[in-house]
């Protein structure tokens, strides 16, 4: 591998292990990063900060999961100073695995909200989305739309469409309505939402939005940037599905928490040997200008005061947010998992 001082260079794949010899990477204060979002949505500002720094940064991505069962099985011996991923429920599994370290940057505690920060200190979060409901303006009038509660209600029987209690974005949904409401009224709420599905839980986020332009169903959960970025989709059906169906944001009348909160984030591992390049970096990635970057890139809310809304999120406008400490996500996760288990949420 051909090595300037300041360049990052982007290892896909099972060759990559060859480039991690510790004693090279230690030797040059290189930064090796695992990260779980996609080489275009991130190299970019990896590549600013290298040049910057002159300090090489290699990136490995790869599914989340895979990423974090490599990180606890290669233990202290792994090569990585660095972990990416998405969902604040697996930044907390990542943290109890044990496989990150505390952040000791004053930088960070100044410029980021407490809520969007681990309590302890082990990952802070590099950019915000919000999972919030879609529907059908031809059969579903705004007005009667409200909150997440509300999609218990029995007016809405056989009209929600939802993806399964696997994914972890769900998981995070009932994670907050518990520390909201309670375990017993989000068994019960699960229960009476499950019960309004037009079909058993399926797909991706992008495959829920399109099952409500096709009539599937009428109303579904989504992550923001996913039907943020099919406004700017070159595909006539992506387009077609942005401009058939709404967004509307939940819980933000007076005294509501606001739409639900997660977000993609970034911790220093316990491994780590360049622990002082690693802050810096992660230091750089919350300023202003990556921030303001990363959020386009990424169609996602930037985690500081200050930055613009990214292009494509735009159109939705401002929005209150749950404050909720996102922690709250990880401990309650098991939780929410069970009690969607226990009430047919498949
Ligand atoms: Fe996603």
């Amino acid at each position: 591998m051909a090595h300037t001082n300041a360049s990052i260079s982007l290892l896909m794949g099972a060759a990559i292990a060859l480039n991690f010899l510790p004693t090279q990477a230690q030797a040059r204060g290189e930064i090796n990063i695992y990260s779980a979002r996609k080489e275009a949505l991130i190299a970019p500002v990896l590549e600013a900060y290298s040049n910057k720094y002159h300090v090489q940064v290699n990136l490995i991505t790869g599914n989340a999961d895979t990423l974090l069962h490599r990180l606890k099985t290669e233990g202290n011996a792994s090569p990585a100073d660095i972990f990416i991923t998405v969902d604040a429920g697996r930044l907390h599994r990542a943290k109890q695995e044990g496989v990150l370290r505390q952040l000791e940057s004053d930088t960070i505690v100044e410029n980021i909200p407490a809520h969007l920060r681990d309590s302890e200190d082990y990952w802070v979060s590099l950019s915000r989305r919000s999972r919030v409901i879609f529907y059908n303006p031809k059969t579903v009038n705004k007005n009667e739309l409200s909150t997440y509660e509300d999609l218990a209600n029995p007016k809405w029987r056989g009209r929600i469409c939802t993806r399964s209690s696997a994914n972890i974005y769900n998981q995070s949904l009932v994670a907050s309505m518990i520390a909201a409401n309670g375990e017993e009224a989000t068994g019960k709420w699960i229960n009476n939402f499950v019960a309004n599905l037009a079909r058993p839980p399926f797909g991706g986020d992008t495959d829920l939005l399109r099952a409500v332009e096709a009539g599937v169903c009428d109303i579904t959960l989504a992550n923001t940037y996913y039907y943020g970025r099919l406004g700017h989709s070159d595909d006539p059906a992506m387009k077609a599905v942005y401009d058939h169906v709404a967004l509307f944001w939940p819980n933000q009348a007076a005294g509501e928490r606001g739409a639900h909160v997660n977000v993609s984030g970034i911790g220093i591992t316990n491994s780590a040997t360049n622990v002082r390049n690693a802050r810096r970096l992660i230091e750089f990635l919350v300023n202003h200008e990556s921030q303001a970057w990363y959020a386009e890139a990424n169609n996602e809310y930037p985690v500081i005061e200050g930055v613009a809304y990214p292009s494509t999120l735009e159109p939705f406008g401002k929005f209150k947010a749950d404050s909720l400490q996102l922690d709250k996500l990880g401990e309650n996760n098991r939780l929410a998992t069970e009690l969607m288990d226990a009430n047919g949420w498949k």
